[in-house]
């Protein structure tokens, strides 16, 4: 199976843990672009949805989803989107589409984060996929020199992309993320930090991993 295939076989498998007549917490990427258009087939059956970027809002919309914006919602019952890297308990790695402060927003109102990927997503320790940061533009040297002198990591600006909310991304290499909470706490209250795609505090308690032979669910 290639890896679009695998996408598709966990775009379809996430319909499962849609709650009838609620609203769905949308991520960001291609494997939830298999969601999105996997879910257009059971659009009557829901309110609509709750999207973490314009381009996942932008495919809803093509389907006649009705998008609510975040701000319109108390709480969803569940929150499906990828990874970057995923590991055994459930933290994740996220960012590399540059949405993950909406997508951390929108997984906060959720009271379940699924996780759809393919299995090459699954790491012991998280830290090989380079570690997106959404940085105000004026912090970005100063993050860069903290991640440097804490972590031993390495910081490059993302070239040529501007977040849906008007910043930069830092792309941090170098990394071994042995405590996930603990760093996306520190890195969390660095002046000029928006986000960081360590998702530890929003960890998936689902995870449906596609494989050569089948779907395979790990719950955390
Ligand atoms: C978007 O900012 C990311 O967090 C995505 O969820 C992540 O990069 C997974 O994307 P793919 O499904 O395209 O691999």
């Amino acid at each position: 199976m290639t890896q679009d295939e695998l996408k598709a076989l966990v775009g379809q498998a996430a319909l499962a843990h849609v709650v009838p007549g609620s609203i769905v917490g949308v991520g960001t990427g291609s494997t939830v672009n298999c969601f999105i258009d996997a879910l257009a087939t059971m659009k009557d059956q829901i309110q609509g949805a709750v999207s973490s970027s314009v381009k996942s809002t932008e495919r809803l919309q093509a389907h006649g989803i009705k998008v609510f914006e975040a701000s319109e919602v108390e709480s969803l019952p569940v929150y499906v989107d990828g990874a970057d890297e995923i590991d055994h308990s459930g933290c994740m790695i996220k960012g590399g589409g540059a949405a993950l402060t909406r997508e951390k927003i929108v997984a906060d109102l959720a009271q379940a984060f699924v996780c759809i990927a393919d299995e090459s997503k699954l790491v012991q320790t998280l830290g090989n996929f380079p570690l997106p940061v959404e940085v105000i533009p004026m912090a970005a040297a100063q993050v860069a020199r903290r991640f440097a002198s804490a972590y031993g990591g390495q910081a490059t600006v993302r070239a040529g992309v501007v977040t849906d909310n008007g910043n930069i991304i830092v792309d941090v290499r170098g990394l071994k993320i042995t405590d996930p909470l603990a760093m996306e706490t520190e890195v969390n209250q660095w002046p000029g930090v928006v986000s960081v795609g360590i998702f530890a505090r929003h960890a998936a308690q689902v995870c449906l991993l596609g494989t050569p032979s089948g779907v395979r669910t790990l719950s955390f």
